[in-house]
């Protein structure tokens, strides 16, 4: 697999050293423990987060606590932290009234010891980044749903396990089995990643703060990730790949961003016509090229893409950045120049745009010769959302059924064949000739090659957003 890697299109250049980023001041004062090693201090927003009983304490040093907390002292000791005087009590707060009577009440832990906060003390710059991107943000609705109906939102939908930071790092990566939670377990958890750590994915989420774990980054360094950042095995979120598997798929990305399941199996597509089946999460589907109707020629599944040994933190991480974002320069390296890939960006995203508009035309003639009705190709709920009723779905051919998988399956990935052109195209491609077929070979092509490239745009992301909103309507009803 990884041999690919070494198949590049402008030769091999050296990448740039990842750099840390330490934050030379962390604020004020805060009590030191015998002299702060050249750490930053204490920051304020810490201190914030210490309960009124920890406020007085001291610091004992983490000698103190091995005594007790063993196994932690143990793992804690063979990380970078250890050997950089990171202590335990850095993260938790002064130990000393811990010590003389453990209790939750006098130490900072969870969910508070969750929060990024804790982290930015000392990870200022990378802090900054991240509360650039969206997983620093906050969905509220999933997880309100969740405090409603635990037993839906939390355990069947497991919505809060891909959209609340706290609940994927003590539940998920507890290795605690959800559908035997209690209801009020769940609920509890969803109120304190509202209350305490609105977060879809913090430091904490993605960074075992203990332990090495052994998966390394595509240049080999420890970084405490909890999850790999390489994972080809696709068996674990293919098509009806049952919930428990896909929610802890062992991706440092694709836990979340993965198609919940999608199946494009024909009595799946008959079974499911009310919303497209996969989220808006089908970024790893689209990367490994799996998960749409393929049809039964040959498929291009993958482009060298998902055989970078970084897969989704090649490029949203270069040089370990924490805004997620990509950057053609770093990113792309050492495969093609920044300018050779903004072009193939350019390019690709017109043509699959293009063809996706194109696969939409063939949808909208098919449904006006048939019903009369232009709109009426499309999943149930989204047509009753704009006021229409939509047609028994016996009298929807298969080939409209794959057709609409595939449209929304490439748009629901957001990202237009950046991630996987062959693929995103071939879709769109069994897609069309499905509406050939459903046509008898009358339909036309796309008569809006008039519009400009941001006309057209607008025109899927409407779709994609109506998607959305049907999802939304789903867990409303
Ligand atoms: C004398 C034994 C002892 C020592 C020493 C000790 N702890 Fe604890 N610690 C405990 C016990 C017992 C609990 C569980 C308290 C409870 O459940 O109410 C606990 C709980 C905790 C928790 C919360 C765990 C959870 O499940 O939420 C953290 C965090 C923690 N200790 C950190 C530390 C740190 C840091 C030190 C060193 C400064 C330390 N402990 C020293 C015995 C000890
Ligand atoms: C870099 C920050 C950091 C350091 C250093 C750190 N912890 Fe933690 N600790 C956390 C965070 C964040 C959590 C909650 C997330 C989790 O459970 O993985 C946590 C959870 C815990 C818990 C409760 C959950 C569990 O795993 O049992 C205990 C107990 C604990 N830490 C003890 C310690 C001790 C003892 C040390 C030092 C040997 C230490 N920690 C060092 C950040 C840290
Ligand atoms: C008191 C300061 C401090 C705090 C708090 C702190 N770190 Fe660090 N961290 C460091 C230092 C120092 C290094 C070593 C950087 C270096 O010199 O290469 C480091 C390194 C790391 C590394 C890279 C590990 C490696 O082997 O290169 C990761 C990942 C990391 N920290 C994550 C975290 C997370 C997550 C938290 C919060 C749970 C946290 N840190 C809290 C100071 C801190
Ligand atoms: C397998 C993980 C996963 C599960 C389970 C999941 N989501 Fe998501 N969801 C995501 C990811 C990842 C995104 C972001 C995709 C993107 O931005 O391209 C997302 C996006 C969304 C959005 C759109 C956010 C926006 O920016 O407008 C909504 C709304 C949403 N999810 C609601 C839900 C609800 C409700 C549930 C439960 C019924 C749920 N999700 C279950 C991973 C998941
Ligand atoms: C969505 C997952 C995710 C989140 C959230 C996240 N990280 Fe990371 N982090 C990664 C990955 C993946 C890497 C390895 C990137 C690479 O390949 O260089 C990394 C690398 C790092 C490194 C090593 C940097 C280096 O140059 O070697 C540090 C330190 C770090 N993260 C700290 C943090 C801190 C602090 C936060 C919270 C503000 C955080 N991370 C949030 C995934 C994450
Ligand atoms: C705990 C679940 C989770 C993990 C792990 C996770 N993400 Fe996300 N990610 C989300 C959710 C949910 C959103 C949408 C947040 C929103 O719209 O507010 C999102 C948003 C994003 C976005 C912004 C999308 C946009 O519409 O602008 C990017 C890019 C992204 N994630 C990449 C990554 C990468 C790369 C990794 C791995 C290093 C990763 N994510 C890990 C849940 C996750
Ligand atoms: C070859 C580089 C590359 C790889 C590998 C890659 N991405 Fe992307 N990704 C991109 C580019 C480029 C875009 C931006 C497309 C654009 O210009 O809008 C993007 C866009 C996104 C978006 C935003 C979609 C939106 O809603 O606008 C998300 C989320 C995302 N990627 C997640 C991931 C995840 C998760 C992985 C791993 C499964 C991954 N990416 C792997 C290059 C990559
Ligand atoms: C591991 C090497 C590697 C990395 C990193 C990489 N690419 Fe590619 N990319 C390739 C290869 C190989 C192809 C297929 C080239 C071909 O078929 O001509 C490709 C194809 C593409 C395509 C499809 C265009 C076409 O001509 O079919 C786009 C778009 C693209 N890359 C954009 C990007 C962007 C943007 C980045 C960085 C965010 C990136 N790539 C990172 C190796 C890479």
């Amino acid at each position: 697999m990884k041999s690919k890697w070494f198949v590049t299109l402008f030769g091999a250049v050296p990448f740039a050293a990842a750099v840390i980023f330490l934050q030379s001041c962390g604020g004020e004062g805060g009590p030191i423990n015998g002299g702060n090693g050249g750490l930053p201090s204490v920051t304020k927003e810490f201190e914030a987060l210490l309960t009124s009983n920890q406020r007085n304490a001291s610091y004992v040093g983490p000698q103190a606590c091995a005594g007790c907390h063993g196994d932690t002292g143990d793992h804690w000791e063979q990380t970078m932290h250890a050997e950089k005087k990171v202590t335990c009590e850095r993260c938790h707060g002064p130990g000393s009234v811990h010590v003389s009577g453990p209790s939750k009440d006098n130490i900072l832990t969870y969910p508070k010891v969750t929060n990024s906060v804790v982290c930015a003390q000392c990870h200022g710059p990378i802090h900054s980044q991240w509360t650039f991107s969206q997983h620093s943000k906050f969905i509220s609705d999933p997880v309100e749903e969740a405090v409603l109906d635990p037993a839906r939102y939390g355990k069947s939908s497991r919505c809060v396990a891909c959209h609340s930071g706290l609940f994927r790092t003590q539940v998920v990566d507890g290795g605690v089995d959800i559908p035997n939670m209690d209801d009020e377990a769940i609920r509890t958890i969803a109120e304190h990643t509202l209350s305490d750590v609105p977060q879809v994915a913090n430091c904490a989420t993605c960074h075992n703060p203990h332990s090495n774990t052994g998966n390394l980054t595509d240049d080999g360094k420890e970084v405490q990730l909890r999850h790999k950042i390489f994972n080809d095995d696709i068996s674990k979120v293919g098509p009806g790949a049952t919930a428990a598997s896909f929610t802890t798929f062992d991706h440092i990305c694709a836990q979340c961003h993965n198609g919940r399941g999608t199946n494009p199996a024909d009595n799946r597509l008959e079974a499911g016509t009310a919303r497209p089946s996969m989220h808006d999460s089908n970024q790893y589907n689209m990367l490994m090229g799996f998960g749409g109707v393929e049809g039964s020629g040959p498929v291009i599944r993958n482009t060298a893409h998902a055989n970078a040994p970084g897969q989704c933190s090649k490029c949203h991480l270069p040089d370990s950045r924490h805004t997620f974002t990509v950057s053609y320069d770093k990113s792309c390296a050492p495969c093609h120049t920044a300018a050779d890939a903004a072009a193939r960006i350019q390019s690709t995203k017109g043509e699959v745009i293009d063809e996706l508009l194109a696969l939409r035309y063939l949808m909208e003639n098919w449904a006006a010769i048939t019903f009369g009705d232009r709109d009426l190709w499309d999943y149930t709920s989204l047509i009753t959302a704009e006021g229409k009723t939509p047609p028994d779905q016996t009298l929807v051919p298969i080939e409209v059924k794959r057709a609409r998988h595939n449209y929304y399956f490439v748009i629901r990935s957001g990202d237009y064949g950046a991630h996987n052109a062959p693929y995103a195209k071939h879709l769109i491609t069994i897609g069309s000739q499905n509406m050939q077929r459903a046509s008898s070979g009358a339909a036309q092509g796309s008569s809006r090659q008039s519009l400009s490239f941001d006309q057209k745009l607008a025109i899927l992301e409407a779709d994609r957003a109506r998607a959305r909103d049907a999802d939304k309507l789903a867990w409303d009803e």
